[in-house]
């Protein structure tokens, strides 16, 4: 992709990555991701915002080709598919400095093996005149790692926001086209991993809120130039009120755990809960964080595998707890043979859930009516908590 002009002298530069399909050997990434970067020119000096992932550093590469002299790159976050191509820049041009948040400095020392004397941090509300244009840096810590900030261009009314309000999206549009298929991308990357960190985010939120902006430009995915679109998606993401939804991750082996789970999901829709169902032999764990987002109540749903829950029941806890969502009632449904002990490693699986433990359901063996009832009782207390959010 060749560089692409936003407004006078400031430019989008960078990849799509239309292949890419996991992100961190962890995220699956559906629709592919870019990784965006910004040049912004003054009458005096130019400033690259953020670089590229290092497997893509060529197409960067030649954009710059146009770009005969860079006095400053500013680094918004140190992971690595923003400043993975940082000392490339750096060596193509050996008078430019790194600009970024103190924290930031020693990461990037740490992890790119950069000289610190071409590093220089700016604090919180700090400016830079490039003549003409005006970058102010704000700090937006945990976005997701404690480093990372956002520029301000004050002439252009822009945001460069870098991971905040990104999305995982291979696109050839330069502003959102398609909201609906942008704000699930969005809320996909919001969920996988901005969510534990929803209550600073929102004071993040009222910071950026506080200035007068024109266009977010993210550092994945489409900018934004109708704001207010993203920025109330992530008021709502990350305020504290639930939907009446509930999540159900289940696995089964030889048929019990899916029959109870089957007559649990009729259970709930008949009280009308919105049940968002997850059979984790077969999920996308992306889908699974985005139904956690806005969930009251997570229920898990196991067979019993020596004396245990099933293996992947500890991936998808270890995942729903270090995600931390705003959940507020938890649940067990399952079936043993002859012993078990499910519930209690489940519940110390997800410590980090400020949850209200709801009555569980084990069967031994195959379900059968009492066990139904069970599963109509616990529905009629979920749908009962749910009226109350
Ligand atoms: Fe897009 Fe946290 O890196």
């Amino acid at each position: 992709m060749k560089t692409r002009t936003i407004r006078p002298n400031v430019h989008w530069l960078g990849a799509v990555d239309w292949d890419r399909r996991l992100f961190d050997s962890l995220i699956p990434l559906p629709d592919g991701t870019s990784y965006n970067a910004y040049l912004v020119a003054g009458s005096e000096k130019t400033a690259l915002l953020d670089t590229v992932d290092p497997p893509m550093w060529e197409v960067l590469e030649r954009q710059l080709r146009e770009v005969p002299r860079l006095d400053y790159l500013v680094a918004h976050h140190a992971e690595q598919d923003h400043s993975g191509s940082i000392p490339r820049v750096l060596e193509k041009y050996p008078d430019a400095v790194v600009i970024c948040s103190t924290k930031a400095k020693s990461m990037l020392v740490d992890l790119l093996c950069i000289p610190e004397a071409r590093v220089r941090t700016v604090a919180d509300g700090e400016t830079l005149s490039l003549g003409g244009k005006t970058l102010e840096f704000i700090y937006t810590p945990w976005v997701h790692w404690p480093e990372t900030m956002v520029t301000y261009l004050r002439e252009d009314r822009m945001l460069f926001s870098c991971d905040f309000f990104g999305s995982h999206l291979a696109t050839t549009d330069l502003y959102v086209t398609d909201e609906g298929r942008v704000y699930e991308a969005a809320k996909r990357y919001y969920a996988e991993i901005m969510m534990p960190f929803r209550t600073i985010i929102r004071k993040n939120l009222d910071k950026v809120e506080a200035k007068q902006i024109d266009v977010i430009a993210p550092s994945h995915g489409p900018m934004y130039n109708r704001p207010a679109f993203i920025i109330d998606a992530y008021r709502d993401w990350t305020g504290e009120k639930c939907k009446n939804e509930l999540v159900l991750v289940y696995i089964s082996m030889h048929g019990s755990v899916r029959t109870m789970v089957e007559y649990f999901v009729s259970a709930l829709a008949e009280r009308r809960v919105t049940v968002h169902l997850f059979n984790l032999a077969v999920t996308d764990i992306g889908k699974l964080a985005i139904a956690l987002v806005d969930a009251a109540t997570l229920v898990v749903g196991t067979p019993t595998v020596h004396v245990g829950p099933h293996p992947l029941i500890f991936h998808a806890t270890a995942l729903a707890n270090a995600l931390r969502p705003k959940v507020k009632y938890a649940s067990v449904i399952g079936s043993y043979g002859w012993s078990t002990k499910a519930i209690e490693t489940i519940a110390g699986l997800i410590p980090s859930l400020k949850v209200e433990i709801l009555p569980t359901v084990l069967c031994k063996g195959f379900p059968r009516e009492t066990d139904f009832a069970a599963l109509d009782a616990l529905a009629g207390v979920v749908a009962e908590k749910h009226a109350a959010l």
